[in-house]
């Protein structure tokens, strides 16, 4: 275990040649279940993917990103309330999840799984990134992995031993950003601007702004990273996939 993991840690892109055991990643799995969970349904699944060509397969629907095409393994995480309806229904019990309220239950589930995987993968030395472009194709990933009905993708991971000993953190903001006491402190946007002083000023950021020929770090952002169209787009194949699998009407 790395000394003070929790205050050194960083994602990792670039993985080694090498493969993670089985036997290894099955106990991340299994460790990382004792994660808290909704009611203790574990309204969850992973896909592991692993086979090279079905790794292809999927590295293509997260857009080829180094992390994606390099990984031993990609684990898909879903929201998962197909395996606890149809207990319900072998059980001669109503099943009322096919609604928004039982995905959220089921997406706050397997994000507090996923990151419980990512906490026990770097602790024993793997390298960890999640893949936010789940959401971009979670249909075409759904395709791919057969989901059926009620699950629904919601987290990607990659995995692999790191390709190097040290990464450079990048920056947080300060806490006093995201701390408030008892009711929401409403900053200014003086106040806020001070707070993103850092993020600004960060080396590797002012970088991106310079390559991107933008103004400021907050127009990478908003016309580059995540601009509003696409941002449109997202959510409504993710709503349209919600539909198709029942999570909503
Ligand atoms: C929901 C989510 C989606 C992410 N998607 C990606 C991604 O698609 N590609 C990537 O390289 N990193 C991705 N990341 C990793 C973040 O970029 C990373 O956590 C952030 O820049 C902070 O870096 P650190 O984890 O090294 O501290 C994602 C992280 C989260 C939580």
């Amino acid at each position: 275990m790395k000394k003070d993991y929790f205050s050194n840690r960083t994602t990792v892109r670039n993985y080694a040649k090498k493969h993670i055991p089985e036997d290894i990643l099955d106990s991340i799995l299994e460790k990382a279940m004792r994660a808290p969970t909704c009611g203790n349904m574990q309204l969850y699944s992973v896909i592991v993917t692993r086979d090279p060509a079905n790794l292809e397969k999927l590295a293509k629907e997260h857009f080829n990103q180094p992390a994606a095409a390099g990984a031993d393994v990609i684990l898909t995480v879903c929201a998962d309330f197909n395996r606890f309806t149809q207990w319900c229904e072998a059980s001669n019990a109503k099943p009322g999840y096919d609604n928004f309220h039982s995905f959220m239950m089921a997406l706050t589930d397997a994000i507090i799984y996923t990151q419980q995987i990512v906490t026990i993968a770097e602790m024993e030395g793997i390298g960890t990134c999640y893949l936010g472009t789940v959401n971009y194709n979670a249909g075409q990933i759904s395709e791919l992995l057969r989901l059926p009905d009620l699950v629904v993708p919601v987290a990607s991971l990659s995995l692999g031993y790191p390709d190097n000993d040290t990464i450079d953190q990048c920056e947080r903001l300060p806490l006093d950003a995201i701390r408030h006491y008892e009711t929401y402190r409403n900053d200014s946007k003086d106040e806020i601007v001070e707070l993103f002083k850092s993020k600004d000023d960060f080396d590797i950021n002012k970088q991106f702004v310079v390559e991107n020929k933008k103004e400021s770090l907050a127009q990478v952002f908003t016309d580059i990273r995540y601009p509003e169209s696409v941002n449109k787009t997202v959510s409504d194949s993710f709503i349209a996939l919600l539909k198709n699998k029942r999570f909503l009407s």
